[in-house]
């Protein structure tokens, strides 16, 4: 007997392939050559991001969850009851499942992602386990401006917005801002936002962490080209690649790249590319915050950050900003 379908409301704002396309063809095209990072999770990317949280030199992920685990019941206290919580990014649904551990009703749970087997199967393993909870999953591009569907519960409390992962710390200070300008401005007066950001620490630590001695992120990266390969009509040789990693001091933040092995021409859709030996495709940027430095940062887009939380290590930091 099929068992019964879920209950996932799902709504499909998956990018058209003509934009990873278009992207592709123009980072490449720059004289630093780039790709955005939102591109790394496809299925099997979002199936090495998994593999990377569960990595010894990934501090990031335990420790966050554990900030989760001490800060819920007083973010529970803050929220109020029966909150919409609003999750961009969302991944596994790791860290929301450590919240409500703690937390009583939820009006519902909205989930965006841009991976969406990965949205539609973490959605699905939620609701199985929270059979009361009304789960909607979005796939979208959470940096474009979304008409977010309305819950069922007429009577739901205060919206919080959650961005965990240190994913704020993917986007240039610029475009940190505009995604917090936007989230203060849809969440509304009396909304908040919980945003986990990595702290700024000891460069050995923070090279590790990016470059794990089993060849997780050095694989995550290169999925980059293979999926260039599998989606659009290109022959990167993945063996002429290798992934490049280091943290620039000055500008806080660890750098991704991809250094070209050999002098060699790529042909993607017909166009040709060439690359000299050393020279390198930039793909990730993931910047490290001072704890003021970021709430001076969530100020200046809107939002008062009321609360902080770190571990005793100081590794990582979870705030809590509200919308005045
Ligand atoms: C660094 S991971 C963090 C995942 C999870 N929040 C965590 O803390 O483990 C970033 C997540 O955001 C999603 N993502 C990246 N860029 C995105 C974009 N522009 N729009 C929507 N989702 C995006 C990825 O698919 C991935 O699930």
């Amino acid at each position: 007997m099929t068992p019964p379908a879920l209950a996932v409301a799902f709504h499909d704002l998956e990018p058209e392939p003509s934009d990873f396309r278009l992207d592709v063809l123009a980072g490449l095209s720059k004289p630093q050559k780039e790709l955005p990072p939102k591109y790394f999770y496809d299925t099997p990317g979002a199936k090495l991001f998994e593999a990377i949280c569960a990595l010894d030199e990934y501090y990031l992920t335990r420790t966050e969850l554990e900030i989760i685990r001490v800060a819920a019941p007083e973010i529970a206290r803050l929220m109020g009851p029966n909150p919409l919580v609003i999750e961009f990014g969302s991944g596994s649904n790791r860290k929301i499942r450590a919240l409500l551990e703690r937390f009583g009703r939820l009006a519902a749970y909205i989930s965006i992602d841009i991976s969406k087997d990965h949205l539609l199967e973490a959605s699905r393993d939620l609701a199985k386990s929270h059979p009361g909870l009304e789960v909607i999953a979005v796939c979208a591009d959470y940096t474009t401006r979304l008409d977010l569907p309305e819950p069922k519960d007429p009577a739901a409390g205060r919206p919080l917005g959650l961005f965990f992962g240190s994913t704020i710390g993917n986007f240039t200070p610029l475009q940190a801002h505009r995604f917090l300008a936007n989230g203060a401005s849809e969440l509304g007066s009396g909304g908040a936002m919980l945003v986990g950001v990595d702290l700024k620490k000891n460069k050995a630590v923070l090279e590790a962490a990016y470059n794990d001695r089993a060849g997780v992120t050095a694989a995550f990266n290169l999925n980059l080209l293979e999926r260039i390969n599998r989606e659009l009509a290109a022959d990167f040789d993945l063996a002429r690649f290798r992934h490049h990693a280091f943290y620039d001091e000055e500008r806080g933040r660890i750098e991704m790249h991809l250094m070209s092995l050999a002098s060699q021409e790529v042909t993607i859709e017909g166009e040709g590319f060439v690359f000299a030996e050393g020279e390198t495709i930039h793909t990730e940027n993931s910047y490290k915050f001072g704890l003021e430095q970021f709430q001076e940062m969530a100020r200046a887009a809107g939002f008062e950050p009321a609360r902080v939380w770190s571990d005793p290590e100081r590794l990582f930091s979870l705030h809590y900003l509200v919308v005045p």
